[in-house]
């Protein structure tokens, strides 16, 4: 099963993919947990040139990195794991570039899905589990942490990704499962067990 866990920064789906990962790992399963950017060499290396405050990046080579560190993600990783019938989590996937690139930067969104077709090989999650949280949260939660170069982009921003997120999820019903990310660690863990019936 291929699991996806998508969201605005600092609504705690890295936390969840960790718990997750446990819990698989507790009842026997084989799992592997990847992140995006990330999860190879080639795509640590551009997550690091991605992420960095230093780079100044055009929208279009921004949004055609991260696509370049999921294609090697997906061929490398992700397609040969699922083919193995291994459990495949993944910090952010193809929503997190329609809601950055395309709600947020205001990329044409139907190039952005072409372009997640491409770089996917056409390999969707089974399950996403989207954390919703409003921006009011996500300002607390920042304020105690470091900020990378998405991240500082500011609140008009965030609140265009966020409500990108929201159509995303709205008009992908059978995919994607909306979780309240307001609650405690444990509230959302035991939902996002309650939808995954394992
Ligand atoms: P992370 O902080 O969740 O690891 O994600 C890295 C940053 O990259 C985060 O601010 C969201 C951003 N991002 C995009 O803008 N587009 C994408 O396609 C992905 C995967 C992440």
């Amino acid at each position: 099963m291929f699991i996806s866990f998508e969201g605005i920064d600092g609504c705690g789906k890295t936390t969840q993919l960790k718990l997750l990962n446990d819990y698989l790992n507790e009842l026997g399963y084989k799992v592997i947990a990847v992140r995006e950017p990330g999860g190879t060499p080639l795509s640590e290396k551009i997550r690091e040139i991605l992420l960095n405050k230093n780079n100044n990046i055009s929208n279009i080579a921004e949004l055609l990195l991260f696509e370049a560190a999921r294609a090697e993600l997906i061929h490398n990783i992700i397609k040969p794991a699922c083919n193995e019938g291994v459990f495949v989590l993944t910090d952010r996937f193809i929503d997190s570039t329609l809601a950055y690139q395309g709600y947020g930067r205001g990329l044409d969104t139907n190039y952005i899905n072409i372009l997640n077709t491409i770089a996917t090989e056409m390999l969707i999650p089974d399950i996403t589990f989207y954390l919703q949280l409003p921006l009011s949260i996500v300002k607390q939660r920042y304020s105690i942490k470091k900020l990378d170069r998405i991240e500082q982009l500011g609140e008009v921003f965030l609140q265009k990704v966020i409500d990108g997120f929201d159509i995303i999820a709205s008009n992908n019903t059978e995919r994607i499962i909306i979780i309240d990310a307001t609650q405690s660690i444990e509230k959302v863990f035991q939902n996002i067990k309650n939808k995954l019936k394992i």
